[in-house]
């Protein structure tokens, strides 16, 4: 399967005098504002797909074309923004999907919280509008995470309901567990998380997954971090969340046109102080590899 998907997207990428096929990229005529142009037959949703980023260009390379590839196939309206941490502190992935949010929010009706290592390879999975969040990479279809409350990898909501659980919280500097969170106010306001169904392709064919052995992750925990993340923050979110947007670049890689939105985030020291561990006395590695659910 995965063979046959590479051998397909290289000809996808060289089609362009073959008759049109399903696999074949249909180059549109921009209907719409934003930089990619809206498929033929595509409905009048718009997404965006927010993908956190920080040191990833390999990653990125492939991501961008493939990813847009795979959406056209499904008529679907759409515009890539990479969301740039370009601060001195921890990744932060949840804050940055918060600003890539609110940067966006005017133009698209619904967002898919996007890895770059993740890619889909099955074309049943889909990034139709949402009426409820979809959780495309789910535990019985991705290559690593098969815990029933994860949500992260690929998560498509729609605009109303992000607002309505105020967006992620900021809480998170370094790898994981805001994903976590984020499920518990996904339940506490009540929305049913939904996920794809009689997908074949099992967790060895359905996605991959593009991450580097060699790419450690930043899993320290330091000063209160293993107590603070592990609750459900009911004070940070979209409404308070403070950023600066350094600026934007409007790029394509293979002609497909994406936007980098470069995003300096803020920490508050006194709420947060683990956004920066280099103060190595109250630093602990995480021996645990793979995180748990929140209790
Ligand atoms: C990027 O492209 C969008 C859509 O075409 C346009 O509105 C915007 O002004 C461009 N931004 C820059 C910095 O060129
Ligand atoms: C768009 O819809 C029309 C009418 O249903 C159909 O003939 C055409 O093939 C469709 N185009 C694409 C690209 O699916
Ligand atoms: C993190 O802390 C170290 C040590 O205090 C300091 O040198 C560094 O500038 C801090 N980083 C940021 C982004 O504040
Ligand atoms: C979620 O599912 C429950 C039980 O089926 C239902 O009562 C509730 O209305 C659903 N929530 C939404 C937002 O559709
Ligand atoms: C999945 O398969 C079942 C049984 O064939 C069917 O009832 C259901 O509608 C299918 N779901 C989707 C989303 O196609
Ligand atoms: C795609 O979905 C169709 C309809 O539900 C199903 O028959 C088929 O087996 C699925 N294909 C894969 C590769 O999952
Ligand atoms: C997935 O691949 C692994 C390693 O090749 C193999 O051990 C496992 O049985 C496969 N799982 C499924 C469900 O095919």
């Amino acid at each position: 399967m995965f063979m046959i998907t590479v051998i397909l997207s290289i000809k996808i990428l060289n089609s362009d005098d073959c008759p049109i096929t399903e696999h074949t990229v249909i180059r549109y005529v921009a209907k719409t504002p934003g930089r990619t142009a809206k498929p033929e037959n595509a409905s009048d949703h718009r997404l965006a797909l927010l993908v956190p980023y920080r040191e990833r260009f390999e990653e990125l390379l492939e991501f961008v074309p493939y990813i847009h590839n795979f959406i056209n196939r499904q008529h679907i309206s759409h515009d890539i923004f990479i969301l740039n941490q370009v601060d001195g502190y921890r990744f932060n992935r949840a804050s940055l999907i918060n600003v890539g949010y609110l940067q966006v929010k005017s133009s698209y009706d619904y967002i898919a919280m996007h890895d770059v290592d993740l890619l889909p390879l099955n074309d049943n999975l889909s990034y139709a509008f949402p009426k409820q969040p979809y959780h495309l990479a789910a535990p019985n279809l991705h290559p690593r995470y098969h815990y029933a409350k994860f949500i992260g990898g690929i998560l498509l909501i729609n605009r109303e309901q992000f607002n309505l659980v105020d967006g992620l919280s900021n809480n998170y500097w370094g790898w994981g567990l805001e994903d976590d969170e984020f499920f518990v106010r996904l339940k506490e306001a009540n929305l049913n998380i939904t996920r794809p169904e009689n997908i074949t392709t099992g967790i060895n064919n359905t996605f991959r997954h593009i991450h580097g052995k060699e790419r450690k992750r930043d899993t320290v925990k330091c000063h209160n971090q293993r107590e603070v993340t592990r609750k459900r923050d009911r004070k940070t979110g979209l409404h308070n969340i403070k950023y600066e947007v350094t600026s934007w670049k409007n790029m394509t890689i293979d002609d497909v046109p994406f936007t980098i939105i470069n995003i300096k985030l803020d920490c508050d020291f006194n709420k947060t102080p683990w956004c920066n561990c280099t103060a190595k006395s109250n630093t602990v590695t995480n021996k645990n590899k793979e995180t748990k659910s929140l209790k």
